[in-house]
């Protein structure tokens, strides 16, 4: 089979956060990039703009990954961009990023958080993977995006969240399983604690809550968006050809 002369990725909530230093860490690797956004336009432009000031090619593309009513009409224009921009039929790399936390301490759970987050942590991702499994090349891979929540308890009201990311744990094998065959490797990726928006920006922006993880990690402090970055690219790497199927957790050695 004859590669293409550079791999293409597709960032879901590539404008800001984990998935904006996923699309820098990939761009920086040569990878061209494909990224989605919700609704902040002009921050996914100027991710964009980052990409291609680092050589690669780039394009945004509005998303809402928990309305899969709108999934059909994605992947045509993804097609059509794939075609336009980067000359291409397929893709190489899809990062299930876009996502964020919920709160639910144990008596308060409610339908409704509870059905956000599935809806966005695990039907999302799923359902869109699977109708663009067949647009990702032979030799591909898939990231999806989890938590260290999963394998510890760092705060109890984080249950329907971790709960749902580890849902997409599970899937992981299973699609891992299902695309062995055409060699693409799928993969979940579990950050610990990374100063982001995510969570209201608290792990970034409250000094008392960063001394306290810090506390519990073994490199000694909270992780950087970059640090995350720069494990998607390792996993997304030509290099990890052989690694499916896996739970790898980037996060500085917190809770061990
Ligand atoms: N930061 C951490 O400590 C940490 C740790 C473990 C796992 N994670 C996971 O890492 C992923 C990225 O989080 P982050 O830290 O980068 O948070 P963030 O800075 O808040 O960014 C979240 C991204 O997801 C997008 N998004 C949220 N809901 C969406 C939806 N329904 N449709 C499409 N896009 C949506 C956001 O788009 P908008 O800009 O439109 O809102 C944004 O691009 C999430 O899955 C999160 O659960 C984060």
């Amino acid at each position: 089979m004859t590669r293409p002369s550079s791999r293409t990725a597709l960032i879901t909530g590539g404008n800001r956060g984990l998935g904006r230093a996923a699309a820098l860490a990939l761009a920086a690797d040569g990878t061209d990039v494909v990224l989605t956004y919700r609704g902040n336009a002009d921050e996914a432009t100027a991710v964009v703009g980052e990409v291609e000031a680092l050589g690669r090619r780039a394009a945004a593309l509005q998303l809402d990954t928990t309305v899969p009513g709108s999934f059909a009409a994605f992947a045509e224009t993804l097609a059509a961009t794939l075609q336009d921009v980067f000359g291409r039929e397929t893709f190489d790399v899809l990062v299930n990023n876009a996502g964020y936390a919920g709160w639910t301490p144990f008596g308060e759970m409610t339908e409704e958080v509870l059905d956000e987050l599935l809806a966005v942590h695990v039907k999302g991702p799923i359902l869109l993977t699977e109708l663009l499994a067949p647009s990702v090349a032979d030799g591909g891979r898939i990231v999806f995006v989890s938590t260290g929540l999963t394998r510890f308890v760092a705060n109890p009201a984080y249950s329907a969240y971790a709960s749902a990311k580890g849902a997409i744990e599970v899937y992981t094998k299973y699609a891992a399983k299902a695309l062995g065959a055409r060699a693409i490797t799928v993969n979940v990726l579990a950050p610990g604690a990374t100063a982001t928006d995510f969570a209201g920006g608290v792990i970034r922006d409250d000094e008392d809550y960063r001394a306290m993880i810090s506390g519990l990690v073994a490199f000694g402090r909270i992780g950087e968006p970059d640090d995350i970055g720069g494990a998607v690219r390792a996993i997304a790497s030509e290099s990890a050809g052989w690694v499916t199927g896996q739970r790898i957790e980037a996060s500085g050695g917190q809770a061990l």
